[in-house]
């Protein structure tokens, strides 16, 4: 099968058309988003990094100047949310923007979130097994990340209901060639989603809690806008993955029973699983980037104003970096996966991610030891944030 990122058969399993890219076209030009595909490690990690390539081009370009339409006014409130966030802009606005918020996900920081992460964690897998099983997605995977989050930013329990939605929503906006109904939808919540954290900022600026919205609103060189950007791209960004991984890993173990009864068996194994069940597969399986100077990839000239997709689930598949690809092996030692990023827009998050993973992955490990699979799981139509509908299991 080909690089076919509408096609279910695809989504289902890329890896066969990635593992031919590779070894064939590692540059190559993909005719219906007008995009170069790079589908080798070393490439997409160096593109990643390579400061003649952005998020954005609209800090050195205009649309015109990059060949590229005016957007339609009713998109308005998604780009206006989007581009006030670190991840759709460059230096010198990315490095400030980051600086601002990159304190409170150091390392240190997220470890003292652990105790508060496992225990959300625990209840939340107890209340499963209580139930003798049901969908993982919907009663683990989504509210321990979404809980986390929004916990840290001080978004009232009553409202965290609405975030998932206005995720999900504005994401369809992160898929290729996205329908004008899904555009509609996305532009829709970004403005509902918008106007929620103004009236929260607004009031926590008022009466501050111990919160980082609160931190955020008191800093005075950050514009409303940039301060909305900021809290709805951590809300975001700060669950969507972490849901999938969540899901994929399992569905991923389900189908390795071996390496599922080799964690059982040795739970020591936790943090090398957690990375390899993001590696083997991956959800997140593509990131672009605009091409802001002409390079040269392969032989390949791809000039200012073109776009690249980065495809990291091939890249997490690349023969020339890991031992036996296609294994998946639980204890993999070394373990250089692309699915965090790389370069000056890698996940911020990722200290917090690994600790959600591992504690949620712990929990049911140890709580739910007949863990088992109802039935084989279906996978949502979407290619770049890739994960399943649901995912039933009964814990026996
Ligand atoms: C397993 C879960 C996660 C995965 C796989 C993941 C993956 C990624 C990737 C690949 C990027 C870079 C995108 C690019 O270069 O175009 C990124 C950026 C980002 N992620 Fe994550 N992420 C995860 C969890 C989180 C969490 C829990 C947070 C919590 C706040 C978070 C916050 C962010 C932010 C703020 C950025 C933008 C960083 C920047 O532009 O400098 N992510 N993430």
């Amino acid at each position: 099968m080909r690089f076919d990122p509408w096609n279910p058969d695809f989504v289902a399993y890329p890896y066969g058309a990635y593992a031919e890219l590779r070894r064939e076209a590692p540059v190559s030009y993909f005719e219906p988003t007008g995009q170069w595909l790079i589908s080798r490690h070393a490439d997409v990690n160096a593109l990643l990094r390579d400061r003649r390539l952005g998020r954005s081009y609209l800090h050195v370009a205009t649309h015109e100047e990059f060949g590229r339409p005016e957007e339609p006014a009713f998109q308005e409130p998604f780009w206006r949310v989007t581009r006030a966030g670190m991840l759709d802009v460059e230096p010198p606005v990315h490095t400030r923007l980051r600086r601002l918020v990159s304190k409170a996900f150091t390392p240190r920081m997220v470890e003292s979130l652990r105790p508060r992460v496992r225990a959300i964690a625990e209840g939340l897998v107890e209340a499963f097994v209580e139930k003798g099983g049901g969908d993982l997605i919907a009663e683990v995977a989504e509210p321990l990340p979404v809980t986390v989050i929004a916990e840290m930013l001080g978004v009232p329990e009553a409202d965290r209901h609405l975030l998932r939605p206005w995720s999900a929503d504005i994401c369809q906006m992160y898929e290729l060639n996205p329908s004008v109904e899904s555009q509609h939808v996305a532009a829709n919540a970004a403005a509902e989603f918008a106007a929620y954290l103004a009236d929260l900022a607004r009031a926590r600026a008022v009466r501050p809690g111990d919160d980082l919205i609160s931190a955020l609103a008191a800093i005075e060189e950050l514009t409303e806008d940039e301060l909305i950007g900021t809290c709805v791209l951590l809300l975001n960004a700060g669950h969507e993955a972490t849901v999938n991984v969540t899901g994929n890993g399992w569905w991923s173990l389900f189908r390795n029973p071996a390496e599922l009864v080799r964690l059982r068996e040795d739970r020591s194994l936790l943090p090398t699983a957690v990375e390899e069940l993001m590696r083997w597969d991956t959800p997140l399986q593509m990131f672009e980037r605009w091409v802001l100077e002409d390079i040269e990839v392969h032989g390949v000239e791809i000039p200012r104003g073109a776009e690249v997709a980065l495809l990291f689930g091939s890249a997490n598949r690349d023969e020339t970096v890991f031992a036996d690809p296609d294994r998946l092996d639980v204890g993999r030692p070394d373990n250089p996966h692309i699915s965090f990023g790389a370069g000056i827009h890698f996940c911020l998050g990722a200290p917090l991610a690994r600790i959600e993973l591992i504690e949620s992955f712990g929990a049911l490990l140890e709580r739910a030891p007949k863990l088992e699979l109802v039935s084989e799981p279906e996978w949502k139509p979407g290619y770049v944030i890739r994960g399943l509908k649901s995912l039933d299991l009964t814990t026996g």
